[in-house]
C-alpha cells in the first residue's frame, strides 16, 4: 500500500455515509418506511377442526396409496397422488374451506368477478418419507395454489418460498444477521392444520424430510373460469 492509499483508507470522504454514532438525535435515526409496490401475498389460516378433519382423509390416502402408482411432479422420493382428489367424497370438507379461503384471497386482489369464476382445478396428495422431498417449482396454467398439512412431525421439512425478484439477486449490500428478511428465500413453518395459498406463479419447494417419520400434505390449484357473454338479441 502507497502512503497515498493509507491516507485515504484512514480517512473518510465526506460523503461517506457511516453507522450513526450514540449521540446522533434520535428522530433522524428512525428507518424511512418505504411504499411497498410489487408485495407477493401469501395467506396463511390455521384450522381448528384439523384433528377432526385429518383422519378421514390420511385412511382415504391410505388405501389410494396401496391402489395407485406415484405420479412424477416436482417430487423427489416419496409417493405422489394423481390429481383428482377433489372429486373424492373424503376431500369434500376441505375443499369446502378452500373454496371460501380463495374467495377471501380473489377479494383481496381485486379480482372481478363479473367476468369470471373461481373453481377447484386439481387436488392432490403428497406423502414424504425420510429423505424425500419437492424441488422448486410454479404451478403453471393456474391461478392461485396452496398445500394443506395433514401429518407434519418435527423437523419433516418446512416450505420455501423464493423471492420472484429475479433482478434482486444485483442487490448489494450487507444484510444484518439479525435481519427479518431473507434476501432469497423465506421459510414458512409447516404444522398440522395449516392451509397456505399463494399465487401460482409464486416459486415454491419443500425441503428434505430429516426426521424418521412421514410427512402428509395436499396441494391444490384453484382455476379462473371465465363467464361466456351472454347472447342477447333474437
Ligand atoms: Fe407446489
Amino acid at each position: 500500500m502507497t502512503q497515498f492509499d493509507s491516507q485515504l483508507a484512514a480517512a473518510p470522504t465526506d460523503h461517506q455515509v457511516t453507522a450513526p454514532s450514540a449521540d446522533t438525535p434520535k428522530p433522524a435515526l428512525t428507518p424511512l418506511a418505504p411504499a411497498q409496490f410489487f408485495a407477493t401475498p401469501v395467506w396463511t389460516q390455521q384450522l381448528t377442526a384439523h384433528a377432526a378433519l385429518n383422519p378421514p382423509m390420511l385412511d382415504a390416502l391410505a388405501d389410494l396409496e396401496a391402489t395407485t402408482p406415484s405420479v412424477k411432479r416436482s417430487n423427489v422420493g416419496g409417493w405422489h397422488s394423481e390429481t383428482n382428489l377433489h372429486h373424492h367424497s373424503a376431500f369434500r370438507p376441505l375443499c369446502q374451506t378452500i373454496s371460501r379461503m380463495a374467495l377471501r384471497c380473489a377479494l383481496a386482489l381485486e379480482f372481478d368477478f363479473g367476468r369470471a369464476d373461481m373453481a377447484i382445478q386439481s387436488l392432490w396428495a403428497n406423502r414424504n418419507g425420510p429423505g424425500d422431498y419437492n424441488a422448486q417449482h410454479v404451478h403453471p396454467n393456474s391461478f392461485l395454489s396452496g398445500s394443506y398439512y395433514l401429518t407434519v412431525p418435527p423437523d419433516s421439512g418446512n416450505i420455501e418460498i423464493a423471492d420472484p425478484v429475479r433482478e434482486r439477486v444485483m442487490d448489494a449490500y450487507p444484510l444484518r444477521a439479525d435481519a427479518r428478511h431473507h434476501m432469497r428465500r423465506v421459510e414458512y413453518r409447516c404444522r398440522e392444520g395449516l392451509l397456505i395459498m399463494f399465487p401460482s406463479w409464486l416459486s415454491h419447494g419443500v425441503q428434505p424430510n430429516r426426521s424418521h417419520g412421514m410427512r402428509y400434505s395436499l396441494a391444490f390449484n384453484i382455476e379462473c373460469v371465465p363467464k361466456r357473454p351472454r347472447k342477447t338479441g333474437r
